[in-house]
């Protein structure tokens, strides 16, 4: 692959962050971006993205407006830190052995930054890729593995904060939060989603679920009351809250008119294809809780304890508060008609701009 695209350009003159550090791995033909968006709060930190991309300007768009969402999340409810994004595009499927000497190449990266971006898990890596960065790159990585010294992984509070989140939609709708009878469809099985079916179906929710890894749906296909769909039958499919967990660019122009549901609140990252999606749902009717408010659980909790020195139990605590977040944002884009990611984007910018930067 080779980075020469005229969108890559265009991204990069539109973005507004600080800093872009680039990388090729020559060894494993990987492209590394690292997009620290703002340091204004803290210290950029956010997770470290590794996966197949179809380019690299692909990888970089990701990462920027990854970075972004990162800042936002953090900002929402005024945690000092800032926001960044680590993509490390690799061309193909790579070895164990491959990954592992790309990742500790990334990791003397971050190190020579020191401290400039601080990074956690993503989609495509795992507690046990932060043990081995934490190797070369201490002390800048967070959520180690409990039995490397870390507060483990992101994706138990992510799923709480998402259950949380769910809740408060369904009372902003409904005016009560009951689960009963009420049928949500969790895109994505992986560690996030799966926690979140089993929340869900404890408070006797109705579960769709799908994966476009059917292996992933085991525990889950003899549940009464669990239906499992192929990943193609998402959209259009009829449930009261649709949970993207998987990745993100699920909300488009194509996919929203078709969607079936009454609100949309999960956990993947950037899941609104452009501005004309978010008109699109607000004109159908559908509640929309903006993606970096209801899945900041993992990313706060974890930072909290290891950042900050908060207990399990004050982590905890913090995650419960996604709930009372969304309840304001979609009280204040109501009393202001505008749109709930305005809502939520007006408050994160103002934590933001009311802080003096040094
Ligand atoms: N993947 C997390 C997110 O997008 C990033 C993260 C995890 C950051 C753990 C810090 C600690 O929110």
């Amino acid at each position: 692959m080779s980075l020469t695209s005229a969108h890559a350009r265009f991204l990069m003159n539109c973005w507004d962050g600080e800093m872009l550090v680039t990388h090729f791995d020559a060894p494993t033909g990987s492209w590394i971006f690292i997009g620290i968006h703002s340091s204004k709060l803290g210290p950029a930190s956010g997770g470290t993205r590794l996966m197949e991309y179809p380019n690299p300007a692909a990888a970089l768009e990701d990462c920027l407006r990854l970075s972004r969402a990162m800042t936002l999340k953090f900002a929402l409810p005024n945690f000092p830190r800032g926001g960044g994004k680590a993509v490390i595009a690799t061309p193909g499927k790579l070895s164990a052995d491959e990954r592992t000497g790309l990742l500790l190449r990334y990791g003397r990266k971050l190190k020579q930054l020191y401290g400039l971006f601080f990074t956690g898990p993503d989609v495509g890596t795992s507690s046990a890729d932060m043990d081995l960065l934490h190797t070369v790159a201490a002390p800048f990585i967070f959520a180690r593995s409990v039995e490397h010294g870390g507060a483990g992984s992101s994706s138990e509070l992510t799923a709480d904060g998402v259950f949380h989140a769910i809740k408060a939609t369904l009372a902003h709708l409904d005016g009560t939060d009951t689960l009963a009878d009420r049928t949500i469809l969790v895109q994505g099985l992986g560690s996030v989603g799966k926690r979140l079916v089993r929340l869900l179906l404890a408070e006797n929710a109705k579960l769709i679920v799908t994966d476009i890894n059917p292996a992933c749906l085991g525990e889950f296909t003899a549940h009464p009351r669990v239906t499992a769909i192929g990943a193609a039958e998402v959209i259009g499919t009829s449930c009261d809250v649709y949970s993207p967990c998987a990745l993100g660019g699920v909300l488009s122009h194509e996919t929203v008119p078709r969607l079936n549901c009454r609100a949309v609140v999960g956990a993947a990252n950037n899941q609104l294809v452009g501005d004309e999606a978010e008109l699109l749902l607000q004109a159908r009717g559908i509640v929309y809780a903006p993606d970096f408010a209801v899945n900041i659980g993992g990313a706060l909790g974890i930072t909290g304890i290891e950042a900050l020195g908060w207990s399990p139990e004050h982590a905890a605590r913090e995650v419960t508060k996604v709930g009372a977040t969304i309840t304001g944002i979609l009280a204040l884009a109501e009393a202001e008609k505008i749109t709930p990611l305005a809502a939520a984007t007006r408050i994160a910018l103002g934590h933001l701009n009311s802080t003096h930067s040094s």
